[in-house]
């Protein structure tokens, strides 16, 4: 079996048990469904189950680089899951993309109704900063406020934010915007919080700078690769493959690289993307074997 066969194997094992870990710690993580509020818990749970958990995976992956404890590393996932539920909740809503289906299932506001899905959006933020502040998080709280800062600031107005404006006002302005806006673009609505989750293991290793600024340059490039091929998804797969309508961003002038370049072209850049992520993991040696696999796998993926 070549290298590169049997990495992919062992990602096919270790992401779903990773996947169950982290929902085993969002749900330990959450509020329980009850008292007068309880809705807003049920929307919570409803909105932060499912998905690929590539995010957390990453902090799983970049933590055992460096020996972390796995409460850890799992804490920080979670943390990074809620963020980025948060921001699918908000995305999915009339205001922005306005869809109907998200992991397979109705989305927030389509299951609750808008209001709660806004409520649950910001309590998951709310809660993915608690979780990080936490002593359980790690015991130096050094660590606790660098996590925290790092995580406003790729979730934030030069952040995810940042960059859902960017796609907002793009489709509302409906004029081409060329390959190094689109990148802008896109580096901030997903490369930054994928860059964090690739970089969360090193701060929470209190990794040497060189290694961690390779992981967060990893985690850059993974993100560029990731959202575009997140939009050929939207261009080529079903709604039932993908768990989310598809075909949606050409319909509503989406600014995305496929929409410039054609679907080959940009298949191109996002296996050449990958390829430049993987080369920033020289010096980690094989304990980054996985992290080489999620890579190849961001780009090959069918949901
Ligand atoms: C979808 O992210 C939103 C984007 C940033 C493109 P994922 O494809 O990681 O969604 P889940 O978490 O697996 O549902
Ligand atoms: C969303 O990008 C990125 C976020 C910050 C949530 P998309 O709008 O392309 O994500 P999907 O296709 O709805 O998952
Ligand atoms: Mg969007
Ligand atoms: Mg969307
Ligand atoms: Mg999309």
């Amino acid at each position: 079996m070549s290298e590169t066969v049997a990495a992919a194997d062992a990602l096919s094992t270790a992401l779903p048990e990773a996947a169950a870990e982290i929902e085993r710690t969002l749900d330990a993580l959450l509020p329980r469904p009850e008292g007068a509020e309880s809705r807003l818990f049920e929307a919570m749970r409803y909105a932060a189950m499912g998905g690929k958990r590539l995010r957390g995976f990453l902090v799983i992956e970049g933590a055992r680089q460096f020996g972390v404890a796995r409460a850890s590393a799992l804490r920080t996932a979670a943390a990074i899951e809620m963020l980025h539920a948060y921001s699918l909740v908000h995305d999915d809503l009339p205001a922005m993309d306005d869809d109907d289906l998200r992991r397979g299932k109705p989305t927030v506001h389509r299951a609750f109704d808008e209001a709660t899905a806004i409520l649950a959006g910001d309590a998951l933020q709310a809660a993915a900063f608690g979780t990080l502040a936490d002593e359980d998080t790690h015991s130096d709280a050094a660590v606790r406020v660098e996590l925290v800062r790092c995580l406003a600031r790729a979730a934030g107005a030069r952040g995810m934010c940042g960059g859902q404006m960017l796609d907002m006002l793009a489709e509302q302005a409906g004029a081409p915007m060329d390959e190094p806006a689109i990148g802008r673009l896109q580096l901030l609505k997903t490369g930054r919080l994928i860059e964090f989750s690739a970089e969360a293991g090193a701060i929470l290793g209190k990794a040497p700078m060189a290694q961690r600024h390779a992981l967060a340059a990893f985690g850059r490039e993974l993100g560029a690769a990731f959202q575009i091929a997140d939009d050929l998804l939207d261009a080529t797969a079903s709604a039932e493959q993908a768990g989310k309508r598809t075909g949606k961003d050409a319909e509503a002038g989406k600014a995305t690289l496929v929409s410039l370049l054609g679907i080959e072209r940009a298949r191109l850049q996002a296996e050449r993307l990958a390829e430049q992520a993987i080369r920033h993991l020289d010096s980690f040696g094989e304990r980054a074997g996985l992290l080489r696999a999620l890579a190849a796998f961001t780009v090959q993926r069918k949901n």
